[in-house]
């Protein structure tokens, strides 16, 4: 494994091709696109890493799982009253469907959904402990307590968040938040402006799969479930293409940074600033295909 993923980040670092960092949220925009990190988190227990998975990336929306555990351990399957299940074919922060659907976000993982999650893991607390309740969460699952959130990241998001306002406000207006839009969006971008290495959020993921020394922070049946909604919907409109050329439950950030499960097998993180047209890691989806191909890893 460890020769594999070295030839991985050995061949994609001579890549030109890298696609664009993220410019929508000013801080990301500064980050040196020219790196690549992998880390595999086994479930025999060891842990293999290449280029640069030591370095810390914004996770951005791969936050969205650990946040939808949280709401799911929360309010249980009273969340699916207020998200729904299905792939959107949209972007991740498209309004289109919001409007004719009357509210209901298509997923927990587009930015509608992901609101939604936010709003139901935040009732009853401050933006505070919510917060604290979701770092305890992905610091237990990556067995680190050095995770923390990237204060500058959040406030960069904060003051241009116009689209996740106007999502947030037409929330409100269908009746599909119990918080006030600032509220949940102050806390949002917290969640989203955590940083972690390869190395950390490949450990983290471990809670999606069963395995050697692994944490248990999930029920069988609700590991399945997340895992099946990455698979469908971890990729926005991309999610085909991700299930066609990859064939494994993942999630994407803006950062640049993908998890994806491989059941019972691993867990895996890659992490490249450059992004395709879909808004995902252009060299870490690459990378994730080569991997899936190598290993016979995909679960089709
Ligand atoms: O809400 C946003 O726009 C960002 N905080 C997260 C979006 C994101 O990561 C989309 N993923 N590829």
């Amino acid at each position: 494994m460890q020769d594999l993923i070295d030839e991985i980040a050995a061949t994609l670092s001579t890549r030109t091709d890298r696609g664009a960092v993220a410019d929508y949220i000013p801080e990301l925009a500064k980050v040196d696109p020219d790196q690549f990190g992998i880390a595999i988190a086994m479930a025999d227990g060891s842990l293999h890493l290449a280029g640069d998975a030591e370095t810390p990336f914004s996770i951005q929306s791969v936050s969205k799982v650990f946040a939808l555990a949280l709401a799911l351990g929360r309010v249980g399957d009273q969340l699916w009253r207020r998200v729904g299940r299905e792939p959107s074919g949209q972007s991740f922060n498209s309004m289109l469907l919001l409007e004719r659907e009357e509210g209901i976000p298509r997923n927990p993982f587009i930015n509608a959904g992901a609101l939604v999650t936010t709003d139901t893991y935040l009732a009853g607390s401050t933006p505070r402990e919510a917060l604290g309740h979701l770092l305890r969460f992905v610091r237990a699952a990556a067995d680190d307590e050095a995770i923390h959130i990237n204060q500058a990241v959040a406030r960069s998001e904060l003051e241009t968040a116009h689209r996740n306002f106007a999502l947030a406000h037409y929330l409100a207006s269908f009746g599909n938040l119990q918080n006030g839009p600032d509220k949940v969006l102050g806390t949002y971008c917290h969640q989203c402006a955590i940083d972690m290495s390869c190395r950390q959020l490949a450990l983290a993921g471990r809670f999606l799969i069963e395995g050697k020394g692994f944490p248990r922070l999930l029920t069988r049946e609700r590991q399945r479930r997340i895992n099946a909604l990455m698979m469908t919907c971890g990729h926005y409109d991309g999610s085909g293409d991700f299930a066609f050329r990859v064939g494994l439950p993942g999630k994407s950030g803006v950062g640049g940074g993908i998890l994806a499960i491989a059941p019972g097998r691993a867990s895996i993180a890659v992490w490249s600033p450059g992004l395709n047209r879909y808004g995902n890691s252009s060299l870490g989806t690459e990378a994730m295909e080569i991997l899936a191909r190598r290993t016979g890893w995909s679960v089709f």
